[in-house]
């Protein structure tokens, strides 16, 4: 499976903050909002991923996170040169996918929880070629407080899809699908097929109603022990930098360290590693890298 992680967008509920930078290289508390959606990829195993973004800021991204051998990935990039909409992600990156599976991650959602690379394995595990599926995608849910802001899932007993509402003002369940989704190698034609929505923009959400229309969508969900949050404005921006926050200083680790999963994945060796914390200088993201560098853990 390829991964795509679409940082562009106008970061208008983030202005002036996002007036002259992408909204995905704010810092999250210790480190580039970016690196929290790249986790994913690398949680997930996925070691081919395209960041799409806009003209203005794909040579940030450049210089930040490089051709991705750093966190041992080959990262490619494109742009996205309006806003048009989370599923040009497909038309965009249809050549770097070459009818390959996807997963897509949304710039500015962060995961972190108990579970969340053995769930993400597992279901790109199911979506591979030679696993014969019945379902084409797979969407992660999170029960939120708020769903009205969000697309809203029904399902059946065995947890395909029946139904999703963009924004609806009477949901029918607490069930937000979330900034994560996974594809098999028919999406970039399926998204070409799509038309502009009400705000001219190509919807993630008729990308996946195409999937359900055949009852090939399944619903995986992220229970009360993981975390989903997103940052797209000020408060919510602040809020998930106190997360972050107060859990890397009770629990002494790093969220979404991205040296730090790649060497556990077994990508970097030891020596690699402490390359990678020696560049990083006196930070406590630098300091973590250290402490690892000195005492691996075995790899598992
Ligand atoms: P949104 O938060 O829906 O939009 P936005 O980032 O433009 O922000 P605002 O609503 O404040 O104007 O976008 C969700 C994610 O998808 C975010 O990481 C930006 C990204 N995105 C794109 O890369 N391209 C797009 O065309 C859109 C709509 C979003």
């Amino acid at each position: 499976m390829r991964g795509i992680v679409l940082a562009g967008g106008s970061g208008t509920r983030l202005q002036p903050a996002t007036a002259a930078v992408s909204k995905q290289l704010l810092p999250v508390y210790d480190k580039p909002m970016v690196y929290y959606p790249l986790s994913v990829l690398l949680l997930a195993a996925i070691r081919d991923v395209l960041l799409i973004s806009t003209p203005a800021d794909l040579p940030l991204f450049e210089r930040l996170l490089g051709d991705g051998s750093a966190f041992g990935i080959d990262l490619c990039y494109a742009e996205q040169a309006e806003p048009r909409g989370l599923a040009e992600a497909f038309l965009i990156g249809r050549q770097f996918l070459g009818g390959e599976p996807a997963c897509l991650v949304l710039g500015d959602n962060i995961f972190h929880g108990h579970q969340l690379s053995t769930t993400l394995q597992a279901e790109v595990a199911a979506l591979a070629p030679e696993a014969g599926a019945r379902h084409g995608c797979t969407l992660f849910g999170y029960t939120v407080a708020d769903p009205q802001r969000y697309g809203v899932a029904e399902l059946d007993s065995d947890g395909t899809i029946t139904s999703i509402e963009e924004k609806p003002a009477s949901p029918r369940s607490r069930l937000a699908v979330t900034g994560v989704y996974m594809y098999d190698g028919t999406a970039p034609e399926r998204a070409a097929t799509l038309k502009p929505s009400a705000r001219h923009e190509l919807e993630i959400t008729d990308l996946n109603l195409t999937y359900v229309a055949e009852g090939r969508a399944r619903l995986v969900r992220f229970g009360r022990g993981m975390a989903w949050l997103d940052t797209g404005t000020h408060d919510s921006l602040l809020e998930a930098a106190t997360y972050v926050q107060v859990l890397e200083h009770r629990q002494g680790e790093q969220i979404a360290c991205l040296e730090e999963i790649a060497f556990r994945q077994g990508w970097l060796s030891v020596d690699e590693l402490a390359r990678m914390a020696a560049a990083m200088g006196s930070s406590g993201y630098g300091d973590h890298l250290r402490r690892l560098a000195a005492a691996p853990p075995p790899v598992a």
